[in-house]
């Protein structure tokens, strides 16, 4: 294994000329232990993985192959987004796996958070895996390791719980962006043109909305998840909240209330808002969201998305409450 620490004459990049010395001497770094194989690369859309393809894509071109999976417990638009970016605007070589089926059936009746997180992680490795025994001649594996994942310190990729890939799918690693912190891969990414949605996204997790469709995921809740975080996203990005909370985000839980719709008895969903600010996700702050827009986006939600008849803002800092529900 090659070496972990970051160098200390490593300057911080905190500009776009510095950005753009990194992205030189890693395109000269890549080509150079790349040659004329072949690169495959998980592809989530998240911030490392679009970096790590970008920079791919402009040393290597083709020989990357990008893997988009839709478990179809990501967020409204992101599918569209990452074949938008990387297949229609950088010409990239991308497979998209339409997933949705096959992890919401593996999903069905399983209430147990840990349990759905299991499935999810291991039932992607599986795809994945089939994936690159597709590929002829793959000799490399590109990850988008980040300084802190190496230091251990940031608890959101130390919480994926499942085994790599099987010991005869061998490759050799390639991990441009391991020395770097999450700020400046923002910056790289902004260099390397990646849009800004795409470069300044809130941090998701792994299992997705997987773990904020409480309880056994149904596809209608799941539907429910999808429609109120898009509209809250919207909100939040109208009134110059996005990028300046840490995290928000909708969560279903699997229990209905009684309400009144156009003069009759309804009995649906809650949808809870969870908007938090936090420096290492450890511990957690909420967010002062102003009062009148969340009248506003308790409007649209209960009007504009079926089966729900509630909004509930949670004020519970971490500790005592985790970011996520489950
Ligand atoms: P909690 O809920 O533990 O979350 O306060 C802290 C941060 O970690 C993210 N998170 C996850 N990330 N896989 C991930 O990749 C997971 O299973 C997972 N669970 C929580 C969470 O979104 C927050 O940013």
């Amino acid at each position: 294994m090659s070496n972990n620490k970051r160098p200390e004459t490593m300057e911080r990049i905190t500009t776009r000329e510095l950005a753009d010395a990194f992205i030189a001497e890693q395109i000269d770094a890549l080509r150079k232990q790349i040659g004329d194989k072949k690169v495959l690369l998980a592809l989530s859309g998240g911030v490392d993985s679009s970096v790590v393809a970008a920079l791919l894509i402009k040393a290597i071109g083709k020989q990357l192959v990008c893997v988009h999976v839709n478990h179809g417990l990501l967020r409204k638009g992101e599918p569209e987004q990452v074949v938008e970016v990387f297949r229609n605007q950088m010409d990239a070589n991308l497979v998209y796996v339409d997933a949705i089926d096959r992890f919401l059936d593996k999903l069905e009746g399983v209430a147990d958070p840990e349990q759905k997180r299991k499935i999810i992680g291991a039932e992607f490795i599986r795809v994945f895996e089939e994936e690159a025994r597709k590929l002829d001649d793959v000799d490399f594996l590109a990850q988008g390791t980040i300084y802190p994942d190496i230091l251990e310190s940031g608890p959101v990729k130390a919480h994926h719980n499942v085994g790599g890939l099987p010991e005869d799918l061998k490759f050799e690693l390639v991990e441009p962006i391991k020395f770097l912190f999450k700020d400046e891969v923002r910056v790289v990414g902004q260099a390397l043109g990646l849009p800004d949605g795409m470069v300044f996204r809130q941090p998701f997790p792994g299992p997705g909305l997987g773990v904020r469709c409480l309880g056994a995921i149904t596809r209608d809740r799941l539907e429910a998840l999808r429609e109120s975080d898009a509209i809250l996203r919207e909100e939040f990005a109208a009134n110059g909240l996005e990028g300046k909370v840490w995290q928000y985000f909708t969560v279903v839980p699997d229990f209905k209330s009684t309400g009144v719709k156009n003069g009759l008895r309804s009995f649906d969903w809650p949808v809870i808002i969870r908007a938090v600010n936090t420096r290492d996700a450890m511990t957690a702050t909420v967010e002062n969201v102003p009062f009148e827009l969340l009248q506003k986006i308790t409007a649209r939600i209960t009007s504009e998305v079926p089966g729900v008849n509630r909004v509930l803002y949670d004020l519970t800092p971490k500790p005592t409450g985790t970011i996520e529900w489950e």
